[in-house]
């Protein structure tokens, strides 16, 4: 089994990745591979809606986004961590996620998705909301703890208190693990859910 992780925050020490290196415990005391980037403190445009992946089967912008897309399409869930800005997801990370998402053809379904986010205050659940849908347009089953995967903190403190948020992160670590066993195993035993073939209809006449 192996999670892709990417963390939008720029600080390697943040809180973003004290929540993410939490579940990292969890992966590897469950023999989980993972792989790991920190894409904040990168210079990563957004999509220019040229369709220049429909053709070459990738991003036209040959960055990292073209290399996380090999680890994607071998992973068997995608953890995305960020710091909220401005009561959404760190833009960095959106401009990412959507090359991602946008330039990868092969097939995302039942792949695990699960959105981690860190803030001082406020915001949370709708940058919570954001990166969500990033995975529900893309067959990706949601992992979820016993609360929103959330984490708070101001800046990079060992003396953090949020023991909670270590917690929800731990066990939303221990879902995703569930999740990637179990959707193995049901892959065996009854096979992928069959996709209907039909036009797209755009909402006009
Ligand atoms: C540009 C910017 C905007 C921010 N906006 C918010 C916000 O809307 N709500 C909030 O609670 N914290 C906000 N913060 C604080 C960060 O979300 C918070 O410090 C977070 O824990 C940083 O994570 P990191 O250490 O992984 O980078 C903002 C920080 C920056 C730099």
């Amino acid at each position: 089994m192996k999670v892709l992780m990417i963390n939008g925050s720029p600080h390697p020490k943040g809180n973003t990745s004290v929540a993410l290196n939490e579940m990292i415990k969890v992966f590897e005391e469950n023999g989980v591979e993972v792989k790991y980037y920190l894409v904040g403190n990168k210079a990563i445009r957004s999509c220019i809606a040229c369709n220049s992946c429909y053709k070459l089967d990738r991003c036209v912008f040959d960055d990292e986004v073209n290399e996380i897309a090999k680890e994607f399409e071998d992973a068997d869930a995608l953890v995305v961590g960020t710091p909220v800005y401005y009561a959404g997801p760190n833009a960095t990370l959106t401009a990412l996620l959507t090359r991602l998402f946008y330039s990868t053809g092969f097939d995302k379904t039942m792949k695990v998705g699960a959105a981690v986010v860190t803030a001082r205050r406020s915001g949370t659940t709708a940058t919570f909301d954001a990166l969500n849908k990033y995975f529900t347009i893309s067959g990706m089953p949601v992992a979820s703890s016993y609360y929103w995967n959330n984490y708070y903190g101001k800046a990079s403190d060992p003396d953090n208190q949020d023991i909670e948020g270590r917690r929800v992160m731990r066990q939303l670590a221990r879902h995703i693990v569930f999740l990637m066993r179990g959707i193995e195993l049901a892959k065996e035993e009854y096979g992928m859910p069959v996709y209907e073939q039909g036009e797209m209809t755009n909402f006009m006449r």
